[in-house]
């Protein structure tokens, strides 16, 4: 029987050692053992248990015709067409944040802040979805629109789904540049109209050379996230 303490270990290995993978080994990835990563994931709870998440998993001809899409147009300046929300820029802290995660990869990437191609390139590999061999587009149900729990709830499946891939030596990356076109995923991943894009994941094994996956992101510390009230009175 697996004791308490191992159960803990293995849980804190796969939760502190995951880290966004964005250099991937061309090898193929088995259907099989992503059905299994997702059957995992869909653990994750939901509101009301309504489960609103869908899946649309993306490999060879299909996901090249979108990494090409995507590039064309960023190349074109067409602007973004994500379904969803989002924030057009952060500021304060949360620029901060987005400013250090950028610093930490340029600096693995050895990419210097005035090197506008290195950059441009880097963006653009973001767009082709780092050159996985896979990319998980999540959706949910178009009736749910509007509705605030629905991406609450495909984050808690996307959240499960990263930490299941890792555990079974695969890495991800959450990546909201891939599905900034909406159109080209649309056509090429044949998303039904009634769904939604909300996010897409690329995945594969990681190459363990590419400086990038080595990158351990800073989070800010549990005295400024958290505020505990009745323990100490
Ligand atoms: C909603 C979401 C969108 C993201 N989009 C991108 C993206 O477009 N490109 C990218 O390189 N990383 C993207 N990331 C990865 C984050 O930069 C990364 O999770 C964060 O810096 C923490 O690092 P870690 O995943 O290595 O712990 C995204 C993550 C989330 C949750």
């Amino acid at each position: 029987m697996t004791s308490t303490t191992d159960i803990a270990k293995a849980y804190e290995s796969v939760v502190k050692g995951r880290r966004s993978i964005r250099g991937y080994k061309p090898d193929h990835v088995p259907k099989e053992l992503i059905a299994e990563v997702l059957a995992m994931a869909m653990r994750a709870p939901s509101s009301l248990n309504t489960q609103p998440w869908n899946f649309t998993v993306v490999s060879g001809a299909a996901l090249d015709a979108i990494r090409q899409g995507n590039t064309e147009r960023n190349l074109a300046g067409v602007p973004s067409s994500r379904e969803f929300k989002a924030s057009e820029s952060y500021e304060g802290a949360h620029r901060e944040r987005q400013i250090g995660v950028a610093k930490q990869l340029f600096a693995a990437m050895d990419i210097a802040r005035d090197d506008k191609v290195k950059r441009k390139e880097w963006v653009l590999r973001g767009f082709r979805q780092f050159d996985a061999p896979v990319s998980i587009i999540v959706t949910y149900d178009k009736v749910l629109k509007g509705n605030d729990i629905a991406p609450f709830d495909c984050g808690a499946v996307i959240n499960a789904l990263v930490n299941a891939a890792w555990s079974r030596g695969l890495g991800c990356v959450v990546n909201s540049q891939g599905i900034m076109q909406s159109p080209v995923v649309r056509e090429h991943a044949r998303i039904p109209d009634d769904q939604l894009i909300m996010m897409c994941i690329a995945m594969g094994w990681p190459d363990e050379d590419f400086p990038a996956n080595a990158v351990v992101t800073e989070r800010k510390s549990i005295e400024e996230a958290v505020t505990f009230i009745g323990f100490d009175d």
